[in-house]
């Protein structure tokens, strides 16, 4: 085609395909074309504006390490991220969200009703709930990915300081489905802003801050792996989490619990005097 102008170079792009294209590739890439070619027209993009994009790209591309990737961070906070999560979830089961950079593979086996905390100070929480399947019946024996920021507001990978599998655990459900584990309470953060996102997120008037929350990835057989979050309801970021990956079945309370009531059977039973806080959370998983 040697006749291409604003109206047809979407047709056109489709138009090279070859008949032996995956044809779910070339869905994907012809309605890509077609969308950023709409977006191209609708703003007017400049020359200018174009090469400050590339060059965000390029920077992008310069400070993507094997532990910090900034593409991901870009697909974050645009909604990308959280939107293929939405659209990929099955109704009835727990809300997937975003995993982050922050999850560090093999965490040691924690025991249930182990702690997570380690030599860490801060208010004891204790979470606990069940794994069940979309009827409401226990799934035996599911495998819980928990990892979470230390009080400082790092995750090991973020903190010299810390040992990188700090704030990480794998547990085993009993065959009940019930999960418990202690920890400290995760505080709010802010996701790197040291790089291009930083400069979007400041350009748009945007703060970096995301809502504390718990990570876990849950895998049973038979069913499909739930990678989510789950976000304390007084939080003060819960209703702006800048990469959008709050959702309503998402939500937990830190539930006050006095002095001198803290429960028989836990790594920590004996040890903890003060007052403490406790989590019940269930989390639903579809089948594959
Ligand atoms: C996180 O939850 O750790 C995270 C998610 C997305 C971007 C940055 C951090
Ligand atoms: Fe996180």
């Amino acid at each position: 085609m040697r006749d291409v102008t604003p109206d047809t170079i979407s047709d056109v792009f489709a138009s090279y395909f070859s008949d032996e294209t995956d044809p779910r590739f070339k869905e994907v890439m012809a309605a890509l074309s077609r969308h950023m070619h709409a977006f191209v027209r609708e703003v007017g993009l400049t020359h200018d504006e174009w090469r400050k994009g590339l060059e965000a790209m390029e920077w992008a591309g310069r400070i993507t390490t094997p532990e910090r990737n900034e593409f991901v961070l870009l697909s974050d906070v645009m909604g990308l991220s959280s939107l293929v999560d939405m659209i990929n979830s099955r109704e009835g089961a727990t809300s997937s969200s975003v995993l982050g950079p922050f999850h560090v593979s093999d965490a040691p086996p924690m025991a249930l009703r182990a702690d997570l905390k380690g030599d860490f100070e801060g208010e004891v929480v204790l979470v606990q709930g069940h794994v069940r399947d979309l009827e409401g019946n226990a799934i035996a024996h599911a495998q819980l990915d928990i990892w979470q920021t230390a009080p400082n507001g790092l995750y090991s990978s973020q903190d010299p300081d810390q040992d990188i599998m700090s704030f990480h655990g794998l547990m085993t459900a009993d065959e009940n489905g019930y999960y418990a584990f202690t920890t400290v309470r995760p505080v709010s953060y802010t996701v790197p802003t040291d790089g291009p996102v930083g400069d979007i997120l400041n350009a748009a008037g945007r703060h970096p801050w995301r809502p504390s929350h718990l990570h876990f990835i849950i895998k049973a057989d038979g069913y499909r792996d739930l990678v989510t979050e789950v976000f304390p309801d007084d939080d003060p970021y819960l209703d702006q989490d800048t990469v959008f990956g709050v959702r309503r079945d998402l939500v937990m309370r830190y539930s006050p619990q006095p002095a001198g009531t803290f429960p028989d059977g836990f790594a920590l039973s004996g040890t903890v005097d003060g007052p403490w806080a406790k989590v019940d959370f269930d989390f639903k998983l579809a089948t594959k």
